[in-house]
């Protein structure tokens, strides 16, 4: 559907653009695994440098394995465990640069290096996190945080 080579701006035009691609994915539609398997196959081609991108949900009381793409990963995770639960139940991103030095890092795939988690809240609600992964330390800057907050933040009202 898209190609990698339409994202040849700067970081930031390429994140708001992909924002843009987003939000003509999921407007007007009300499926929730609909939407967060294109959101995560867009982030997927996006994305340079990571080996998953995708969505664990909160079922009430843990966090289970959503739409994504990369190899299978871990079905639940509880909350306050590995990076996932800890950013669920912090409320806060968690940008891990080293995997290997974070207490209780659930590691599904054995490359991964560093990780991105954004927690999706709705109205106060825990909706579930965006976990990227990516087999290189230290991948994700204060940029790719900015906007995959704000990827997140317009999904959120899809899901
Ligand atoms: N590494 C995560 C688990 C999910 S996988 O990365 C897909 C964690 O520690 O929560």
């Amino acid at each position: 559907m898209f190609s990698v080579s339409q994202y040849s701006g700067t970081i930031d035009e390429n994140y708001q653009l992909v924002i843009k691609q987003l939000k003509a994915l999921v407007e007007g539609e009300t499926d929730r695994i609909a939407n967060l398997s294109n959101a995560s196959a867009l982030l997927n081609q996006f994305l340079e440098k990571i080996n998953w991108a995708g969505f664990y949900l909160f079922d009430g009381k843990e966090l289970v394995l959503g739409p994504f793409q990369g190899l299978p990963a871990c079905v639940r995770i509880p909350l306050g465990k590995g990076v996932c639960g800890t950013a669920a139940s912090t409320g806060k991103t968690m940008r891990v640069e080293d995997v290997s030095q974070f207490p209780g890092h659930i590691a599904c795939d054995a490359a991964s290096r560093s990780e991105i988690v954004v927690p999706m809240i709705k109205e106060d609600r825990l909706i579930g996190v965006l976990d990227i992964d990516s087999p290189i330390t230290n991948r994700f800057t204060e940029t790719d945080q900015y906007y995959l907050e704000k990827f997140a933040a317009a999904l959120l009202p899809y899901i």
